[in-house]
């Protein structure tokens, strides 16, 4: 068991016999899922992904990324949702946040067509500009706006650098199987090509290709990543609330929401965890918020963050509960020398190891909120590798599969993601859009 939940600090707000009164519930929803038989049973293509991966593919995917990592300093993964966040939130747990700067073997990886900020492209491209450079184009429908116009401007200058064949043999598409213009596109030009399966919705795509690959080029163990998301398919399918503590989290959050909380907030104590949170973020907010329900999915890192956020979470509105990360043994740690005139006054943190002082802050912020009222859902790692993350990667998607069950929602869709690029699009004079765009522009001049 991988994966602890600690209860310990919820034991002023949530009754033995509230979570009781949860099993009917969560019960239905894992009959949903297993029987495929709930809404949006057509995207549960994940569910049993660790085992019925495609092994061939896995196989093409390390052998990329092998090639990548010999003919390319850079690689730039095209992407955004759930086409990037996956991919760059492990990268960034396992090997560093600040992994670019790091002295390694394996090339740097930025990542483009996350936003349309021409600031942001302009950086990346001069980062990249005078090196060896490969690109990974990820997207599902093909036709998402910032990945496809990122994915121009790289894959020109590919053509420029190498020419139309040697830019080809850098471009790597994972994308539909058979639909979209990326897919269209890949085969005309005989792109290297990888897929994302029909049933694997975006959000839950990050232990398919479209993680995969660029987690693969950053030297981690995918092997190791699929195994443990194996095991925490097989400890959290059972519909006990004993025996399973995904479903039990699912069942808390649900208490708390029903309770009048309207945000989670994702605490970790290493600034690696930032990017795990950012994919937490989607998985949840696009999975639970609609029909005007869900849990407002928030992160911090603390004590970064308790210097910013602290003073709200202990005393402001009483909206949220958090979930803390708890990793027991940090990737690396740190010992504290004793300093002959301690001018700071800190000596008494001298011949320690760092990671204890971290853990009496996880400690004493702990006992605070609580104090203030904030309940604390713990969730206890032994430690952040490649196991382990897979594994928790496995407990989040699961768990908000049925925490959205529970809430009555469909976990697998995202209907109001296209409102904003309606308005976008006819704003920006697509055709077919003209009597939107007028109505558009009259609000605007309003
Ligand atoms: O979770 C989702 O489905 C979305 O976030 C998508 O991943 C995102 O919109 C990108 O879509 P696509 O992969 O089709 O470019």
């Amino acid at each position: 068991m991988a994966i602890k939940l600690n209860e310990r600090y919820l034991k002023n707000f949530v009754g033995t016999h509230e979570l009781c009164g949860m099993s009917g519930a969560v019960q239905t929803a894992h009959e949903q899922l297993t029987a495929k038989s709930g809404m949006g049973s057509d995207f549960l293509g994940w569910v049993d992904l660790p085992e019925t991966y495609d092994k061939a593919e896995f196989a093409r995917i390390k052998k990329a990324a092998a090639k990548i990592t010999a003919d390319s300093e850079v690689l730039i993964v095209i992407g955004i949702g759930g086409s990037y966040l996956g991919a760059r939130a492990v990268i960034e747990a396992l090997k560093s946040s600040l992994y670019n700067s790091l002295k390694k073997p394996t090339p740097d990886i930025y990542f483009a067509g996350n936003s349309i900020s021409p600031t942001y492209l302009n950086e990346i491209i001069s980062l990249v500009d005078s090196r060896d450079f490969s690109v990974n184009v990820i997207s599902k429908s093909g036709t998402t706006t910032e990945p496809a116009l990122a994915f121009r401007v790289f894959r020109d200058m590919l053509v420029e650098k190498y020419g139309e064949d040697g830019a080809k043999a850098r471009i790597y598409a994972t994308t539909d199987a058979a639909r979209g213009t990326l897919k269209e596109l890949a085969d005309k030009m005989q792109y290297e090509t990888f897929t994302i399966a029909d049933d694997v919705g975006g959000r839950f795509s990050v232990l398919s290709a479209v993680g995969l690959l660029p987690i693969a080029c950053a030297g981690c163990d995918i092997d190791a990543l699929m195994q443990g998301a194996g095991d925490a398919m097989r400890e959290y399918s059972v519909p006990d609330l004993d025996k399973n503590p995904c479903y039990r989290y699912a069942a808390l959050r649900n208490i708390l929401y029903r309770k009048g909380k309207r945000a989670e907030m994702l605490v970790a104590y290493e600034n690696s965890f930032a990017m795990m949170s950012e994919w937490y973020k989607q998985l949840f907010g696009e999975s639970e918020g609609k029909d005007k329900k869900g849990l407002l999915p928030v992160s911090a890192v603390f004590s970064t963050d308790l210097h910013s956020l602290g003073q709200y979470v202990q005393d402001g509105a009483p909206l949220l509960f958090e979930t803390v990360i708890d990793v027991k043994t940090p990737q690396k740690d740190f010992f504290l020398k004793e300093c002959p005139e301690n001018s700071d006054g800190l000596n008494f943190l001298s011949n320690r190891n760092m990671s204890e002082v971290n853990r009496k802050a996880f400690e004493g912020t702990v006992l605070a909120h609580v104090e203030g009222g904030v309940p604390n859902i713990i969730l206890e790692m032994p430690e952040l590798n490649e196991y382990e993350l897979g594994y928790l990667i496995y407990f989040f998607e699961k768990a908000c599969a049925i925490s959205g069950y529970i809430l009555g929602v469909n976990p697998f869709d995202q209907p109001g993601v296209e409102s904003y690029k309606k308005n976008m699009f006819a704003l920006l004079g697509k055709p077919g859009f003209e009597a939107e765009r007028a109505a558009l522009e009259k609000l605007l001049n309003e």
